[in-house]
């Protein structure tokens, strides 16, 4: 074997050597690993009829640290659900509660806050991910505009590592990833340390390079995901980067209480699916889906849409609501479902004529909503209206209006009898650019 960029970690037991990018996999057979590093290759060979592991680096044999780790990388089975995804989904009120408990414990959380705030005030701060996590720090960077008025990027990992963006010993970076793997966060990262940036990653893998990369890491507690399209990692990111970014800029004591409430509001949307399964059976009949909302809800927005063409094949794109004038209105037709995301905020009124705009040119549509503002949408020609508990402070809505849109897209892709878990030319982890 040879690890060079791509992961690479053994696992050994008494009669088996194991080799993977991964340790999930390996856990069931062994808790010794090690993780290999860069340019360094190894021989397997039986030796007195015991199995050696025999390490090299610069040409020279080298004996790294074997580390002993329990319990962290268990996976546990699908627990009564048909898939891994739809048990990850029932997971997020666990998933939530446990990596939120678990900061409120831990010191790193104080530690990373204190490097975002002074970060944020010198405008050196720079989020970047890839996918599902890429769209939990454009959350965090509308969370962050919000509550400070300074507006921070989240950059994709993959340009990231090509833009000429000059970072110094000054800046901050965080680094969002569930596997703790992915090629091209990895060398977005390293291009930033080399010029002296610090970086706080949000990992659910402990020990992955990310982790170890990082100057601190900040561990979502979802617990392994298997399901290649993320859910429970997503809303324990959104957990993590709230909690950051509130005491960074020190408005915790406001509104830890409403994020302590969330993984009982989520257990409320999950106790009452079936408005989504009838929703899913018409939507699965669409071709194309636009995502639309605006501010927060934009985002989640776009994580909505990544699910359904993840799993269920569906075309679909997010835009704002307010940017729909501006040329996707052209493709509405009866042909083209629109779904939208409209908690009750104080943009509504705006979204609700976008909406109208939509109906009166004969685009099917779905709206997702408050409870406190479903009457509002009597007497419309709707596909279908789902709705999430009210919250008062509208900038945790995304912890809720996920729920419904994973599931959608779960449900669609059910009824449609795709492998839910395993999706066509996905992986759960991208270890390759
Ligand atoms: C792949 C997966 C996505 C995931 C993305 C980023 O594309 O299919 O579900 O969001 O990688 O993965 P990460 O492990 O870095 O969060």
């Amino acid at each position: 074997f040879a690890k060079n960029q791509s992961p690479l970690v053994i696992a050994k037991n008494k009669n088996t050597i194991l080799l993977a990018s991964d340790p999930v996999p390996l856990a069931k057979y062994s808790t010794n690993f090690i993780f290999l590093e860069d340019n360094t290759y190894g021989i397997i060979s039986k030796q007195k009829g015991a199995l050696e592991v025999q390490i090299y680096k610069n040409n020279k044999p080298y004996t790294p640290k074997v580390k002993r780790i329990e319990n962290a990388f268990e996976v546990t089975s699908k627990k009564g659900f048909n898939t891994y995804m739809e048990k990850e989904i029932f997971e997020q009120p666990s998933a939530v509660a446990n990596t939120l408990n678990y900061h409120l414990d831990h010191k790193e959380l104080k530690k990373a806050a204190q490097l975002l705030a002074q970060a944020i005030l010198n405008k050196e701060l720079f989020i970047t991910a890839c996918g599902t996590s890429y769209n939990a720090g454009t959350i965090a960077s509308a969370l962050i505009t919000e509550l400070t008025g300074i507006y921070i990027p989240t950059i994709l990992a993959s340009e990231f590592r090509y833009t000429n963006l000059k970072l110094s010993k000054n800046s901050v970076v965080i680094a969002i990833s569930q596997s703790g793997e992915t090629a091209d966060l990895i060398q977005a990262l390293k291009k930033a340390k080399n010029s002296g940036a610090k970086i706080i990653s949000i990992v659910n893998v402990p020990f992955s390079t990310i982790d170890r990369l990082a100057d601190i890491t900040l561990y979502t507690k979802a617990g392994p995901e298997i399901g290649v399209a993320s859910t429970k990692a997503f809303t324990s990111q959104l957990t993590v980067l709230y909690l950051l970014i509130l005491f960074a800029t020190k408005k915790q004591t406001k509104y830890l209480n409403i994020l302590k409430q969330l993984p009982n509001l989520i257990d409320m949307i999950l106790s009452n699916t079936k408005p989504i399964k009838e929703l899913a059976r018409k939507a699965k009949n669409y071709k194309n889906i636009l995502y639309l909302g605006r501010k927060l809800n934009f985002f989640v927005a776009s994580e909505g849409a990544l699910k359904i063409k993840e799993i269920a094949y569906i075309h679909a794109e997010a835009y704002t609501s307010g940017a729909m004038k501006h040329g996707p209105i052209a493709l509405i037709d009866k042909d083209f479902l629109s779904l939208h995301v409209m908690p009750k905020d104080e943009l509504f009124e705006k979204s609700f004529s976008n909406l109208q705009e939509i109906i009166a040119r004969d685009g099917p549509s779905i709206v997702l909503t408050s409870q406190d503002s479903q009457k509002e949408f009597k007497g419309l020609r709707l596909q279908g209206i789902i709705t999430i508990p009210t919250i008062k402070e509208q900038i945790f809505y995304p912890f809720l209006s996920i729920v419904p849109l994973q599931l959608l897209a779960l449900y669609v892709a059910e009824l449609k009898k795709l492998n839910v878990d395993k999706p066509r030319n996905l992986a759960k982890s991208v270890t390759v650019e």
